[in-house]
């Protein structure tokens, strides 16, 4: 009997919810979402997100379970199963971008890794931003360094998915998500009890509408997008483990209001510290490596706080790094019928030889680029303005109009779903979310 007969399932529905919310939950959250509320004004990208995610991110996800849980295989399959050949090509496309993300992301998760080693020596903990700055610049262009926190990172990733879905991927999240919210709300707690606090909060949520503009609306429909993992073939996977028992769409909007959740939270996290401390809130993608560790070396029992900060973005990034390879890996194992655990070796050597590249990219191969970009940055660029959109066009296409009937029938597997909740989803699926996938990619391509 080929390896793909045995496909894996949850084994219960919290487990799945909870793998599914740590997917989304990632760097996204914790390390993208404060920056890019500080460099979009604070609520004019906050607010369009929780919107976008409930009306768009919300229905792409659903949609791209169902299909995978009609197909029982992830995105290369299904989406040629029920679209023809040439979407099945699009879901090839979507697998590979989920592919290459991890190659970059895992750079980060290495970032995040030796940021918690560093604060659990006491080291990095400094006030003056321009000295943290410098000593964050000395890290990523120091090769050896980044690469064996990148391999350290990867193999944390691969040793949960040796185990499994059940044994490793869903006990893993039972654990580290609820640890997650735990230390977050710990996190925020504090931060809201310093003087001057306040001030970040009210960045973060108080109405101010002089500050939208079509920017930030563009950013928050991408970073939707992006946190909900949609179009890299990973939720797709995970929706073909999903039993016809499970309720889907109250699932789905479980993880979706995770994620939500999640986002707000890394924001709380963050803010009303940087505010409270006169720190600048648009600090860019430096946030969480740069400006946090001078709000930990002002507060009282600093080290401590840091310390679980930085687990908070490790715990993060590894319960999405982890649903990325094993969507990888569930590939390989339909594709070319081989053992799970012949598939995470090639998979991990792989990844490990591309990570390297988009490791030192930062340093001694900061010459090699692509159309002008270095290797982290053009995978980062291909699969967030191409590969992305690619996939979650053959979903809304696909689960909107070839398959629509299927996707119904997903939809009202264990319970109906009204007439007019059905038809809002086939009108979003149908007609918005293609038009906001062309803006998009539009945007990042040309914008
Ligand atoms: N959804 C994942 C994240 O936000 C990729 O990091």
């Amino acid at each position: 009997m080929s390896n793909s007969a045995h496909r894996s399932v949850w084994g219960s529905r919290i487990g799945f919810i909870l793998a599914s919310a740590g997917s989304a939950v990632g760097l996204g959250a914790i390390w993208k979402f404060p920056y890019m509320a500080g460099n979009n004004g604070g609520s004019a990208f906050i607010l369009p997100y929780i919107l976008l995610t409930i009306a768009i991110g919300f229905v792409v996800l659903l949609i791209e379970m169902a299909l995978g849980r009609a197909a029982r295989k992830g995105a290369a399959h299904a989406l040629g199963q029920f679209g023809g050949r040439a979407w099945g090509v699009v879901g090839y496309i979507s697998v590979l971008t989920g592919f290459l993300i991890l190659a970059f992301y895992q750079v980060i998760g290495g970032w995040c890794l030796h940021y918690l080693i560093d604060a659990c020596m006491g080291k990095g903990l400094i006030t003056d931003t321009a000295q943290l700055g410098a000593y964050f610049d000395g890290f990523v262009t120091n090769g050896e360094r980044v690469v064996a926190n990148q391999i350290g990172f990867l193999l944390l990733t691969a040793g949960v998915i040796v185990f499994g879905v059940q044994e490793g991927i869903e006990r893993i999240s039972k654990i580290l998500m609820p640890a997650l919210f735990l230390l977050m709300l710990l996190l925020i707690v504090r931060g809201l009890t310093l003087p001057g606090a306040w001030a970040g909060v009210e960045f973060m949520f108080k109405f101010q509408p002089q500050d939208f503009n079509s920017s930030s609306l563009l950013n928050a429909l991408g970073f939707a997008f992006f946190s909900l993992s949609l179009g890299s073939g990973t939720m797709m996977n995970y929706g073909s483990y999903l039993s016809d028992k499970v309720n889907l769409p109250t699932s789905v909007a479980w993880i979706s209001f995770l994620a939500v959740m999640a986002a707000i939270l890394g924001g709380l996290m963050i803010m009303p510290a940087v505010f409270a401390f006169g720190l600048n809130p648009s600090a860019g993608p430096g946030l969480t490596f740069v400006t946090m560790p001078a709000v930990f070396a002002q507060l009282p029992l600093g080290q401590g706080f840091a310390i679980l900060f930085y687990i908070c973005l490790v715990v993060a990034a590894l319960t999405s790094a982890i649903s990325i390879l094993e969507m990888s890996v569930q590939f390989l194992v339909d594709e070319l019928n081989i053992s799970r655990m012949r598939a995470v070796v090639f998979n991990t050597i792989a990844l490990l030889v591309l990570g390297i590249v988009c490791s030192l990219s930062f340093s001694s191969l900061s010459g090699f680029t692509l159309f002008g970009k270095s290797f982290f940055d053009f995978l980062d660029f291909t699969t967030s303005n191409i590969g992305m959109p690619i996939g979650a066009m053959g979903i809304a296409i696909v689960g909107g109009y070839l398959a629509w009937p299927l996707m119904q029938k997903q939809l009202c597997l264990t319970r109906d779903m009204s007439d007019i909740l059905l038809s809002a989803v086939r009108f979003l699926i149908r007609f918005i979310v293609p038009c906001v996938i062309l803006i998009i990619a539009g945007a990042g391509l040309f914008g």
